[in-house]
């Protein structure tokens, strides 16, 4: 290790052709709000982020994307929009998004941003007026409760955060009056997409932002905002449920395919579906172009799981032509490190309780090699901020908790903020050098300054070195299939492009190395046999090498 890092120019492969940028792309996720704090006053802004570009330059990223960074109450982190158009202050102002846009784009790395159809804040300019009583409610869903005096739900729906999905409201004349739908937290109002209105602002707003540079969006929550006009009680397995996946959703997507074509802009979908037909129908030609891959992030590291996962994944995206992403982790789920760290490696948000015993060490190790496993899989890789430094998941104290997931469930959900810790830059200065004068938002834990960017930039061994080293390498592999290798099991092997090769062992014990050429890049040392122990990757050249990468030999 300690070789130079090839220059910036390097980064993308003969046959990448620049339209085609997000079909093989690096991407970065920033919660604003927890990246880097460039007014000091505790919360992360978009002046840190303009600091911090030439460390996400350097880490060799092909795009941002941002979680909501609009005018909004923070009920949800900003999934709960107030307005669109108007950037948070305390993230900044327009014009310093629309520099923000700018000045990434100098330096390779474009720009997506989030929107979120299925809802907005209560306190946008619609549910305000909804509430007085005008006729934005008709961009809502206000119904009539039941029981004698309307004092029960319209229906049986529950909220994604717990409880019900229906709040009642009073009326301006004092009087308790209909209830309105929120799939997520109250101040979160679901929107009426069968309102010709609702379609029309959410194409505007998609142009507003390409209008400033905007290269892509990703579609919050994708295959929630359809309703069944009806709204009946939800009767599981019975018909088309009544507000996941709804068919009328694909003339949403098409329309939206169609203003983001003429931007050449691109989408990336949050659709959670276990269906894998229902999922690739997001990723039609004229529909969105990308969509998370859920089922590999919340996949355990099982080697015959996760091929699965990829087989099935490839399989899904293959006759939509679209490419697969590969994600470990986000702003919503416990960090990876944590993760595979535990009794049980997979995710469900069902599962998750305070005091879950954690080896950080072995989830580590396992973390290290599912980034070269990640990164050398074909399509786009989604790396959520501080992965790349092994950050694990903080159990936060309940006082300090603001997911509104953890109150909703009546304080047993941890929530998600222990993801959410803002990130640690340089180790010597207060708060790690996130850059605020007081305690930030959410307070960082003990130990947390040894994560700091500053200490792992120039440390051969650390993870930050790993993901810079391997998304430099990475277009190597190519953009063509990849194809199995007989291998031992528990041992995941496959070759890309040239003869590249990817080599995972889950097995309990160390397995010998097939033939090669080189070495490219290890997740960590091999035993002195020179095999590749238990939950490592190593990235091996099969062929005699046709352009000069820096090789190494792991240490
Ligand atoms: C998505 C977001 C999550 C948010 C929810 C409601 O799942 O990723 O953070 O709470 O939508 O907008």
């Amino acid at each position: 290790m300690g070789q130079p890092i090839p220059a910036r120019s390097d980064h993308h492969g003969d046959d990448h052709r620049d339209d085609d940028w997000w079909r093989s792309a690096v991407i970065h996720q920033v919660y604003v709000r927890s990246f880097a704090d460039g007014d000091g006053d505790g919360t992360g802004d978009l002046a840190g982020v303009r600091e911090k570009l030439p460390y996400l330059a350097e880490l060799g990223v092909d795009a941002l994307w941002f979680s909501p960074w609009y005018l909004s109450p923070m009920k949800d982190g900003g999934y709960d929009v107030a307005d669109y158009r108007t950037v948070d202050p305390a993230f900044g102002t327009l014009a310093e998004a629309e520099k923000l846009i700018a000045e990434a784009r100098r330096l390779g790395i474009r720009t997506i941003i989030d929107i979120v159809p299925n809802h907005v804040s209560d306190q946008h300019a619609w549910f305000r007026a909804a509430l007085a009583g005008g006729p934005e409610r008709d961009l809502f869903h206000f119904r009539p409760g039941r029981g004698e005096h309307g004092e029960l739900p319209p229906n049986n729906w529950t909220s994604e955060f717990g409880g019900p999905a229906w709040t009642r409201v009073t009326e301006p004349d004092g009087i308790p009056g209909d209830w309105y739908l929120h799939l997520f937290a109250p101040e979160q109002p679901d929107l009426d997409w069968a309102h010709p209105a609702v379609r029309q602002e959410h194409e505007d707003i998609l142009r507003f932002w390409f209008e400033r540079g905007v290269a892509g969006v990703r579609v919050d929550s994708a295959a929630l905002p359809a309703k069944d006009p009806l709204l009946p009680d939800l009767v599981e397995g019975r018909g088309p449920h009544p507000y996941v996946d709804r068919d009328e959703l694909h003339d949403v997507y098409r329309a939206w395919r169609a203003v983001a074509d003429e931007y050449g802009a691109v989408f990336v979908g949050e659709v959670w579906l276990p269906d894998a037909e229902r999922f690739a129908r997001y990723l039609r030609p004229d529909e969105l172009h990308t969509a998370f891959n859920f089922s590999f992030m919340t996949c355990p590291w099982d080697a015959a799981r996760l091929r699965t996962s990829i087989d099935e994944t490839l399989a899904e995206h293959a006759p939509v032509g679209a490419p697969a992403t590969w994600v470990l982790c986000n702003h919503d789920v416990t960090r990876t490190v944590t993760r595979y760290g535990r009794a049980d490696t997979g995710f469900d948000f069902a599962a998750k309780a305070f005091g879950t015993p954690t080896d950080l060490a072995l989830g580590t190790r396992r973390a290290r090699a599912a980034a070269l496993l990640s990164l050398a899989l074909p399509g786009t890789v989604y790396l959520y901020q501080g992965e790349e430094l092994g950050l694990p998941e903080v159990e936060v104290a309940r006082e300090h908790i603001q997911d509104p997931m953890h109150a909703r469930s009546g304080g047993t959900d941890p929530g998600r903020d222990g993801c959410r810790v803002p990130l640690p830059w340089a180790a010597k200065e207060p708060y790690a050098g996130f850059g605020s004068r007081n305690t930030p938002w959410l307070p960082q834990p003990d130990g947390w300054a040894m994560y700091a960017v500053d200490r792992q930039q120039d440390d051969p061994g650390s993870l930050l070195t790993l993901y810079r080293r391997a998304i430099r390498l990475r277009p190597a592999f190519g953009t063509g299939p990849l194809t199995w290798l007989p291998a031992p099991e528990g041992v995941l092997a496959f070759e890309r492009a040239d003869g590249l090769r990817c080599l995972v062992n889950l097995a309990d014990t160390p397995v010998d190395l097939p033939g090669h050429t080189g070495i490219l890049l290890a997740s960590g040392p091999f035993d002195t046999g020179n095999r590749l122990p238990k939950d490592t990757a190593v990235w091996l050249r099969t062929r005699p090498a046709r352009f000069s990468a820096p090789e190494e030999s792991p240490s």
